[in-house]
């Protein structure tokens, strides 16, 4: 099970492939966390990859490339693995395909989230993050039991810096502009495959399944 999550930010990317990644077995690779914690441990990954994420832009593909060749070469992923936010540009498809060629390996799927850009606004702006285990809620969609408490570890939730709403204007924009063109790509190899992003979590689960069912 070789699977990329596409979508605008706040489509459900993460939220979904948190817990499809334990049902599956597989890891979740989400080159968004692995930056925020490369940050919070303050290596050169992390403090060369604060400049763009702070402004909504794209690290460049050299850095994000090597970082996640490097995960995905760790023994966990040999199994397979859900991609949470790579590739996010054509460069990304095609060092991603060239680096599973070399195991043997392709891409089983690509599955994109679509959702439009007024419930992109309000899942961001109203989006809540544990410091502890990274797991994700939302103030209305998904409030945690106590407010500003993680339910799964009783951490403390935060809001990401690139969740205000003049960064998630321009985080939206570069999506289009530089991620929008991975879905022809993808298209054309016949791996992607549309989701609807909009409804309840729990639906928008059970598209997933139902559209990489026979790869399980
Ligand atoms: P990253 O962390 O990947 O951010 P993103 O792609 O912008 O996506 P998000 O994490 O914001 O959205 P999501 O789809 O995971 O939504 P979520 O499930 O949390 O990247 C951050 C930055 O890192 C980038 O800007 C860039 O700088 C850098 N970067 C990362 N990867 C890179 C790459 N490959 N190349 C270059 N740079 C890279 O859900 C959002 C909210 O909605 C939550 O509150 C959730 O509870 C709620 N929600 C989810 N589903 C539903 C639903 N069905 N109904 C109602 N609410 C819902
Ligand atoms: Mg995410
Ligand atoms: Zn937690």
């Amino acid at each position: 099970m070789r699977v990329a999550f596409l979508g605008p930010p706040g489509a459900g990317k993460g939220t979904q492939a948190r817990e499809l990644a334990r049902e599956w077995g597989v890891p979740h690779v989400a080159t968004g966390d692995l930056l925020r914690e490369a940050l919070a441990a303050a290596t050169p990954l992390g403090l060369e990859a604060k400049r763009y994420m702070d402004q909504g832009a794209l690290v460049p593909d050299e850095v994000i490339i090597g970082a996640t060749a490097e995960r995905l070469r760790e023994a966990d992923a040999a199994r397979g693995f859900i991609l949470d936010g790579f590739p996010r540009t054509v460069a990304q498809a095609e060092a991603l395909a060239r680096l599973l060629a070399e195991q043997g390996q392709k891409l089983d799927a690509v599955i994109f989230f679509e959702v439009f850009e007024p419930e992109l606004l309000r899942r961001l702006t109203g989006r809540r993050v544990c410091r502890g285990c990274g797991a994700t809620f939302h103030v209305t969609f998904a409030p945690p039991r106590s407010a500003g408490v993680c339910d799964r570890c009783g951490g403390e939730l935060y809001q990401r810096e690139d969740d205000s709403e003049a960064t998630v204007l321009n985080r939206l924009q570069v999506f289009a502009r530089q991620t929008a063109p991975l879905l022809d790509h993808y298209r054309r190899q016949r791996l992607l495959t549309t989701v609807r992003g909009e409804g309840s979590i729990e639906s928008v689960r059970g598209e997933v399944r139902e559209a990489t069912g026979a790869l399980q």
